[in-house]
């Protein structure tokens, strides 16, 4: 096997004369010798064709490994001359390689744009936890007992810890930062939420929610249709805004809010249900029973909202399926870069 013992004698060679490569000139030389278009290793590969066809493939394989194997070492002490013996093969006119950058998730983008449009109006950030206990997700908001929200069918409770679950809404977070800050505050709670809903179109388990919070001593509710209607025209340009009556236990009085459907200008259509309108978040005046549970004195006042980020991504982005915000398609989440 003339060709095989040869094969074995470059590569010993190329071993040893690797060891003492000091500049990148020699490095050069080296590659040239050996994996040059003249090279040893190209030369050896001239003659596979020559080659009884038994034989062929397998020392094919060998040389273009052993190739492999030499440019991979090259370029390895290459990095030692700082780049120096790779510039010879740099094309400087080819256009460089694009690499990708990623993008926010259009809910991370929607967040965005919702928790500026309230740093704007000197709103404060602040966090709770995912995991709540009873008194904090419930009690304290005025949630009686008997309330159906407390149903083992919407809340997910942990196996085992009697006051733990994983929060329904982002209200609890007001209590906390009562409990810890004294007024005049404004915040917005932006995070988690979890419910135990089936899968549709319009409901996943794990969903997010902004919460707002603004309390002083004589916040009414025309600042609180103020704050919100400027909110909604400031993300959704010109539209109409409508309050209606509602209930929540830990608001009095309660209101939803709607705005003008952006599909058909409020005319009506099948995206609105041809009532013109779309809601999208709760509010209203923060009920006393939550400022007691709250230790916070008789004389204030405030209001509080809630929304779902899903939603109004949906509605700015003019979806139909929450199930497109986690499927993780890049075909989908690009387009939103
Ligand atoms: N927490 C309510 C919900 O999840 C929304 C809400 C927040 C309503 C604050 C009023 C005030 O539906």
């Amino acid at each position: 096997m003339h060709i095989d013992a040869e094969i074995s004698r470059i590569r010993k060679n190329f071993f040893e004369t690797i060891k003492d490569i000091k500049t990148a000139e020699q490095l050069t030389n080296v590659r040239v010798v050996y994996i040059g278009r003249k090279g040893k290793v190209s030369r050896l590969l001239r003659e596979v064709s020559g080659l009884p066809a038994d034989i062929r493939p397998r020392v094919g394989k060998d040389l273009n490994l052993l190739k492999n194997e030499i440019e991979k070492n090259i370029n390895d002490i290459s990095l030692r001359f700082s780049g120096h013996a790779a510039e010879e093969d740099i094309d400087e006119t080819l256009p460089g390689k694009p690499f990708s950058v990623g993008g926010r998730h259009p809910l991370s983008i929607i967040r965005n744009k919702i928790t500026e449009i309230f740093f704007s109006m000197g709103f404060s950030l602040v966090e709770g936890p995912l995991m709540e206990d009873d008194w904090h997700n419930f009690t304290a908001l005025n949630v009686p007992e008997f309330h159906p929200s407390r149903d083992m069918h919407d809340t997910l409770y942990l196996e085992g810890k009697d006051n733990l679950l994983l929060r329904t809404h982002t209200s609890p977070v007001q209590v906390r930062v009562m409990k810890h800050n004294k007024p005049p505050l404004a915040v917005i709670v932006p995070g988690k939420c979890f419910r135990n809903d089936a899968i549709d179109a319009s409901h996943f388990p794990v969903f997010h929610q902004i919460e707002g919070l603004w309390v002083d001593k004589d916040i009414s509710l025309s600042d609180l249709k103020g704050v919100l209607s400027a909110f909604v025209h400031r993300l959704f340009g010109n539209v109409r805004v409508r309050f209606r009556p509602s209930y929540f236990p830990f608001t009095e009085p309660s209101i939803e809010l709607d705005m003008g459907c952006p599909v058909c200008g409020g005319s009506g259509c099948s995206t609105c249900g041809h009532g013109g309108f779309m809601e999208i978040m709760g509010a209203g005046m923060v009920h006393p029973e939550v400022f007691r549970n709250s230790g916070y004195e008789e004389k204030y006042q405030g209001f509080a909202f809630g929304m779902g980020i899903e939603r109004i991504a949906m509605i700015y982005y003019g979806l139909a399926d929450i199930r497109d915000f986690y499927n993780n398609d890049l075909r989908f989440l690009e387009q939103f870069k």
